[in-house]
């Protein structure tokens, strides 16, 4: 069922949460005060699949001031925020097919109502949009190309354009330093543990928490973790992250060790199956199970559901299983993403940069009018660094300018001392 939302009580709550993301978020607003006048993406429609969160409702009214036509939907049956929608909607005008707690059915139908407007441009968060354009509807767009917010999202295009199969452009916004190393560190650290925190209110400090994967997310988390007191230990495949994690000051162990002692486990991955059925018969009574990756495939859920008795809904987040060992464990969201799920996403004030990325690479793609390659492209250095300067401005942090002698020093080879 598609679903146009359209609640005038619900659209006023959304409105103040959009409001207040405004407020902290200075280098996306900067942009629209430098854009809205002239108006240069009049003309343009573009299809946003991004979390329905109160910082993608601050991009999608920037996007429509400076002339866009926009229809949005989630990216995430559960991390559709109904206000924002509503207000998106009612107070935006804009078609919104996002509600929190859709099906499987109704996720893909949302995404191909956004579909229907013939999108110049796809805004995406995990491909599936982008995915779903290369097999329909792409023949009727005129495409300028997409944009891709997350790390696994730009995987699953990587390994289209290898297949050879890549119909459109794509710039990679997750890739643009300014995203990764802030976003996916500082914003899912954060909020990540504050999901879990919403779904249990229980006390971290002293506990054993397990995070598998120590990439950006893997790496937020296990650092604000153990901020907080709990003991961290990270699992991984890669040497060099495990190695990084070991220095870091964390206990490494593969995950099946790990899952006797655990009593959070968070997996970051991106992959699948990372906690499977022999990690779940050995973990302990009252383990708390949460994912930060982008899909719910990281716990098996079918494995814990083949090695319980019963399940019991314990709170609006949280779902009790009681294994067959006798063990009750706790799975939040679904295992789906905590932070999302469970509490508001990343703060606004890290998601400013992540939005100003995608604000200037859907300008990129609008002024290029379709003459891109259909490759998937990085952000260039020089918006990063624009974007890193119009923080550190909006905090008021003045930086030093490299002298004419020290650059040249530090280009040249001849002086060494
Ligand atoms: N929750 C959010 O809001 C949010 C935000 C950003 C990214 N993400 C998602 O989080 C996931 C991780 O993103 P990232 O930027 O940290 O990626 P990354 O590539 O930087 O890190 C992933 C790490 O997981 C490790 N890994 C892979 N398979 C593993 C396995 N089976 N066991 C243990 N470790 C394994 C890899 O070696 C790597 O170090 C992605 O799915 C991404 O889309 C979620």
């Amino acid at each position: 069922m598609n679903y146009h939302v359209k609640d005038i009580s619900l659209a006023q709550e959304g409105k103040k949460k959009i409001d207040w993301a405004e407020a902290h978020m200075p280098v996306l607003v900067a942009l629209r005060h430098k854009y809205e006048d002239e108006k240069p993406l009049k003309g343009i429609k573009i299809a946003g699949c991004l979390h329905v969160t109160k910082e993608t409702g601050v991009l999608a009214r920037v996007l429509q001031s400076v002339g866009a036509e926009l229809a949005w939907c989630g990216c995430n049956p559960l991390s559709t925020q109904d206000d924002v929608a509503a207000s998106l909607a009612t107070d935006e005008h804009i078609s919104v097919f996002a509600r929190r707690g859709v099906s499987t059915r109704e996720y893909y139908d949302d995404i191909r109502s956004v579909m229907a407007i013939e999108p110049n441009i796809t805004i995406d968060d995990g491909a599936d949009l982008t995915i779903e354009m290369h097999k329909d509807m792409m023949a009727k767009s005129v495409i300028y190309g997409g944009t891709e917010e997350t790390t696994t999202g730009v995987v699953r295009l990587r390994a289209l354009q290898t297949a050879g199969k890549l119909k459109y452009p794509i710039i990679a916004v997750n890739d643009a330093e300014t995203k990764h190393d802030f976003d996916n560190v500082y914003g899912t650290g954060q909020s990540a543990l504050d999901g879990i925190i919403r779904a249990t209110n229980i006390l971290l400090a002293g506990k054993n928490v397990i995070v598998a994967g120590y990439g950006h997310v893997g790496k937020g988390i296990a650092k604000r973790a153990a901020g907080m007191g709990c003991n961290v230990t990270v699992t991984e495949v890669d040497p060099i992250a495990a190695l990084k994690a070991k220095l870091d000051g964390f206990s490494v162990s593969q995950m099946l060790s790990a899952s006797a002692t655990g009593d959070v486990f968070i997996t970051t991955t991106g992959c699948k199956g990372v906690i499977s059925e022999e990690e779940i018969v050995r973990m302990k009574d009252g383990a708390i199970l949460a994912n930060a990756g982008h899909f719910n495939v990281e716990i098996s859920i079918p494995a814990i559901e083949a090695q319980s008795t019963n399940s019991t809904r314990i709170n609006e987040h949280t779902v009790q299983y009681k294994l067959k060992t006798g063990s009750r464990i706790y799975l939040i969201a679904e295992g789906r993403l905590v932070n999302l799920a469970a509490a508001e996403g990343h703060p606004s004030e890290v998601m400013d940069m992540s939005f100003a990325n995608q604000f200037l690479s859907v300008m990129k793609l609008a002024e290029s009018k379709g003459s891109m390659k259909p490759l998937v492209y990085n952000v260039e250095i020089s918006q990063d660094r624009e974007i890193a300067l119009a923080k550190l401005e909006s905090m008021r942090i003045q930086i030093d300018n490299l002298t004419d002698e020290q650059r040249l020093y530090l280009e040249g080879f001849s002086e060494g001392t």
